[in-house]
């Protein structure tokens, strides 16, 4: 039986394709490789959104090269996902040792190219082609292998691809268009899941509240995304749903107002931002002001008061002046995101922004990002120390990635809690107090009688 290593670099959405070929792979018998060095098939599933990112992955399949050439000379190597999609066979010319190269809608065809490549097929493969209804092809869950794994939480991919073309971002590129899955597919799909152990959905595309807006469209005054929230909160046993990423534009009020009526929708938002300033927003091609995107924050946070909200940064897009980077800084300190990411500008090959005039320099990159970065960190941790002596619902989802002992579980707003607890309480939703923070972690005390 073949053993399979997968390692995944980027998004959530690469989280699920891995997991999604990884299941493929079982249900076809192959076994999960403890070892990296000692498995038959090594993929990397990689993230082009940042120049690091792509040469993570391919400084990574280089030390594999060196190793795997020593030890085991037949292992299968190969790249899938958008890095694959955007180089393709350009990374079999400078990586000759690599066997297969798979693009993002071809996650569903590992299997039958890896039963090539073991079976002793000479020649690379690489497709990156487009193939319609790819969409709706990654849909298998570990949990449904067979594995051993019992998990409480699952990504459902929703969608693929991204029509927006903001100027700095490989996706459009790398994912394509957007496809979106029908509703009755991704409720089968949930319901699924539920009955074997899941709690908790968040469902994913580049920008979700674009689902199904040309092939559904609004229902009622709905638009089809929050007819899809509304078809998956319906399912019995179902106790929570979450969604990344929407975008702000085109952010409706029906989507706001689902925070109200539907208790399983979670209180929290990430809305990547990317910019405070108008002139930046504009240059990004994003389609919305700094104006709206408060005006959104500010509907959100008076629809749920306990919305946990989040963001996207880019610090040194072409042309940001002292002034543009101060509007960020300055829409930072007024939204106080519970939550911010900080990406540092990276030139990307075909985009728009790559050949805009007045590229910055490293070093100003470096220090805006190290003065927002002391800024946002700031207010994170001040708003993370108000949870201290609050009572906080959370939904327990196995034991703490940190120390095993104990259990680990999620709040409404998305904040990891750890606590003291036996194995009986994973799955559950429970209140905990929360009695101390780390830098990233909140520890609480359940707030139950008779414990043990
Ligand atoms: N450079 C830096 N950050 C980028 N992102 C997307 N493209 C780039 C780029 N060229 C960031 C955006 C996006 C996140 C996933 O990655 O902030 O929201
Ligand atoms: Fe990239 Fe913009 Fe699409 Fe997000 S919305 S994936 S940043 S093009």
């Amino acid at each position: 039986m073949p053993s399979v290593f997968i390692k995944t670099y980027g998004c959530q959405m690469n989280e699920r394709d891995s997991e999604a070929v990884a299941a493929q792979l079982m249900t076809k018998g192959y076994a999960v490789a403890s070892d990296e060095a000692q498995a038959d098939v090594i993929l990397l599933n990689t993230c082009s959104v940042r120049d690091a990112a792509e040469q993570k992955a391919i400084n990574k399949m280089e030390t594999l090269i060196g190793q795997t050439r020593k030890h085991n000379p037949d292992a299968v190597l190969g790249f899938m996902g958008c890095m694959a999609q955007s180089r393709g066979a350009e990374l079999v010319d400078q990586l000759p040792d690599v066997d297969l190269v798979l693009g993002t809608q071809k996650f569903h065809r590992a299997g039958e190219y890896l039963e090539d490549l073991l079976n002793g097929r000479r020649d690379k493969v690489v497709d990156t082609d487009e193939e319609k209804g790819s969409e709706g092809a990654i849909r298998e869950h570990l949990l449904n292998a067979q594995s051993e794994s019992k998990a409480v939480t699952a990504f459902v991919s929703i969608m693929q691809g991204c029509n927006q073309f903001c100027t700095f971002c490989i996706v459009p590129y790398t994912r394509g268009r957007e496809r979106c899955r029908s509703i009755e597919d991704i409720v089968a799909e949930c319901r699924g899941l539920v009955e074997s152990g899941v709690r908790e959905v968040t469902l994913l595309g580049q920008i979700v509240n674009s689902y199904g807006k040309r092939e559904i469209g609004v229902k009622d005054g709905k638009s089809a995304f929050v007819q899809l929230i509304e078809a998956v909160h319906e399912i019995e046993g179902l106790e929570r749903i979450r969604f990344t990423s929407p975008h702000p534009k085109g952010y409706g009020d029906d989507l706001v107002d689902a925070y109200v009526r539907l208790p399983k929708l979670m209180e929290n938002a990430h809305l990547p931002v990317q910019s405070g300033s108008d002139r930046m927003l504009k240059l990004m091609h994003r389609g919305y002001t700094r104006d709206r995107f408060l005006e959104l924050v500010g509907k959100l946070r008076t629809a749920a008061p306990e919305m946990g909200v989040g963001t996207d940064i880019i610090v040194g897009f072409p042309g940001e002046t002292e002034a543009d980077f101060e509007e960020t800084m300055s829409l930072c300190r007024e939204v106080e995101f519970d939550n911010a990411f900080l990406f540092k500008y990276s030139r990307r090959r075909d985009t728009p922004a790559a050949e805009m005039p007045d590229q910055l320099p490293e070093e100003l990159i470096e220090e805006r990002h190290a003065r927002l970065l002391e800024a946002v960190d700031e207010i994170r941790v001040r708003k993370f120390n108000e949870f201290v002596s609050r009572r906080m619902e959370i939904l327990v989802e196995g034991p703490s990635r940190r120390n095993a002992a104990r259990l680990e579980g999620r709040t409404r707003c998305n904040r990891i809690v750890v606590f003291e607890g036996g194995d009986r309480f994973v799955g559950q939703v429970m209140d905990v107090e929360i009695e101390s923070t780390s830098p990233t972690t909140l520890y609480g005390n359940p707030a139950i009688i008779n414990l043990n």
